[in-house]
């Protein structure tokens, strides 16, 4: 019911933490894996442990270059033929988008704001209209996005990234209602929302040097009823089904993997 099996599967910032993840999985399902990021390096790494499981290729391509992601599509549809399935996993924070406590919103750097408002919006946008357009034309594709828990209640400091993922996920309903109504039910756009998993963004927010807790990790911790962060495979199961055939009659929903964290009013 749940089979990647076979599915050609577009996975970018899978030279990340959350997108490796969800790479190594869904390569151990038998799907074939297409891996986007910047760093030819850490491509070669991935492909190398992709490739002990199914089919693999990689491409260096800035998602933010849409001439330069329609040329990668063309590569991929000569190889592989179809595109099934897009995980737009590229998302992230600049400095100075963030407020810390002892400076307040009137510091913030606008170009940052831009900036990561661009990342985490068109760097979902983008890829999304341009591997879309081959769902598209074969009438049938899945693509999942990474919200988070900063849209649906205001969590501090994160002034930019909160607006970018609130855009990102109302992208995602609006694509995927557009996609229904005007091309039928074949293609499904869904976001998941991670709660709070150890990266290289947050690394040094939420852990100290010796690994405990900073003030802000604490915080997170006592609101999330599961009490710990989550692991990145643990993104896995929600991502698998909704890539899956068996989420064919869902479309338009962020589904959180949280710990609770979501549904928990701290009290
Ligand atoms: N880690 C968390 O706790 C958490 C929580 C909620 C949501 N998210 C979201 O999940 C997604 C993955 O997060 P992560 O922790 O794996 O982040 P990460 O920084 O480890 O990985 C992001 C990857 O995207 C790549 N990237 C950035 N800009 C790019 C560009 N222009 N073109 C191509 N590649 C680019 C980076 O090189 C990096 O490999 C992001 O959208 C993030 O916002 C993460």
């Amino acid at each position: 019911m749940f089979s990647l099996k076979d599915k050609v599967i577009i996975i970018t910032g899978a030279t990340g933490a959350l997108g490796g993840a969800v790479a190594l999985s869904m390569a151990k399902a038998e799907a074939k894996i297409i891996i986007l990021g910047r760093n030819d390096e850490l491509l070669t790494q991935s492909l190398t442990a992709l490739r002990k499981y199914t089919e693999a290729e990689a491409f260096r391509v800035d998602v933010m270059n849409r001439i330069a992601l329609e040329e990668v599509r063309e590569k991929i549809k000569k190889h592989f033929g179809r595109i099934d399935v897009l995980i737009n996993a590229v998302g992230g924070n600049l400095p100075g988008a963030v407020i810390p406590d002892d400076r307040s919103l009137f510091d913030l750097s606008e170009p940052d704001f831009d900036e990561v408002v661009d990342l985490n919006l068109k760097g979902t946008l983008l890829p999304s209209i341009v591997f879309g357009k081959e769902m598209q034309l074969q009438g049938k594709g899945a693509i999942v996005n990474y919200s988070s828990m900063a849209v649906d209640r205001i969590i501090t400091r994160v002034v930019g990234y909160s607006a970018a993922k609130a855009a990102m996920e109302n992208f995602t309903k609006w694509m995927a209602v557009e996609m229904a109504l005007k091309f039928g039910d074949g293609i499904r756009v869904n976001a998941i929302a991670p709660g709070f998993f150890i990266g290289k963004q947050n690394r040094d927010l939420l852990l100290n040097k010796d690994g405990s807790l900073t003030e802000r990790g604490e915080k997170i911790i006592r609101n999330t009823p599961m009490k710990r962060f989550g692991e990145a495979e643990e993104l896995s199961g929600a991502l698998h089904f909704l890539c899956s055939d068996s989420a064919s009659f869902v479309t338009g929903i962020v589904l959180p993997v949280d710990g609770g964290f979501s549904a928990y009013s701290g009290v």
